[in-house]
């Protein structure tokens, strides 16, 4: 590999630059990444299955309706939709891992759980005025680029019924400097990224200007292929939070935080704002 390719491709990205590649869908990775999600005991692709249960509970609280119509956004291998479904609620759960809907569609099927799966890209969701609740968990509101965050709000809220809530959560302003990832080495004869030899160089940057942080990700397999993979996790201060929503109409807007305890995880109480908004 040349000098001048290296030293392009560990620049500091320019703000919304695209990897060359898409994590999630992966067919490889999206094998790791089931195994993350369905670890109970870790934070990587979901909570922990105590955190899920908590987060769960307090999901319902938000809501005074025995049975609601929910439509989980990234739902994942629906670690959330079945908790919810149990409570006798009626789930849908969207996600575009084919990996991941293929395991929960089966977990369904044999619970015997009201749950419907999609597998589909939430930026194209085509529901109108179904839901009671809509619900995105675990920061996926916060990697939405700006465009992809204007279109998804505005299907959410089209997809919601009159009165019907939007909850999700988002890294707030909260000790952002110290968010930043650090610059990592990863040489593996196999591991999360490949089958195969590889060397995985990460670094994060922050991007003040625009309130973001990015997590830069560089795969060099063997031929010297090189896969690249750059999150942009914006953090949300209430008020730019709140014009947000209610530029797409959304009322009754209340954050929330401490949902999850205040602990040493990397995110924790303190640092994770809960949000719960209402369809006029
Ligand atoms: C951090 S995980 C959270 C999963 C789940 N909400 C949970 O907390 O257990 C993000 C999930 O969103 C899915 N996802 C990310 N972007 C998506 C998109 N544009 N359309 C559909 N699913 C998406 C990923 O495949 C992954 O399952």
């Amino acid at each position: 590999m040349n000098f001048s390719l290296i030293k392009e491709l560990t620049d500091r990205p320019k703000l919304y630059d695209k990897g060359t590649s898409v994590m999630w869908t992966d067919p490889y990775i999206s094998k790791q990444l089931l195994e993350l999600h369905l670890n109970p005991e870790n934070d990587a692709a979901s909570r922990s299955k105590e955190k899920i249960e908590n987060i769960s509970n307090w999901i319902l609280r938000q809501s005074d309706k025995p049975k609601m119509k929910i439509l989980d956004l990234g739902c994942g291998p629906g670690l959330y939709a079945e908790l919810l479904a149990k409570k006798g609620h009626i789930v849908t759960g969207v996600d575009f891992s084919e990996n991941s809907i293929r395991y929960a569609t089966t977990q369904a099927k044999e619970k015997q759980l009201d749950i419907d799966y999609i597998h589909q890209n939430y930026l194209n969701l085509d529901f109108d005025s179904q839901f009671d609740l809509v619900i995105l968990i675990y920061l996926d509101f916060c990697v939405l680029l700006p465009q992809e965050r204007e279109k998804v709000l505005a299907n959410i809220y089209r997809s919601l019924k009159k009165g019907g809530k939007f909850i999700f959560d988002v890294v707030n302003e909260k000790n952002i400097t110290k968010k930043t990832l650090s610059k990592v080495w990863e040489v593996q004869k196999n591991g999360f990224w490949k089958p195969a030899p590889y060397i995985a160089l990460t670094n994060g940057y922050h991007y003040p200007e625009a309130k973001v942080l990015a997590e830069h990700h560089i795969v060099i397999g063997e031929n010297d292929n090189v896969d690249t993979y750059i999150f942009w996790n914006h953090y949300y201060e209430k008020d730019h939070m709140v014009s947000i929503l209610e530029s797409k109409g959304f009322t009754n807007i209340k954050n929330h935080e401490n949902v999850l305890p205040d602990s040493n995880d990397f995110w924790n109480g303190e640092n994770i704002t809960f949000y719960v908004a209402e369809k006029e």
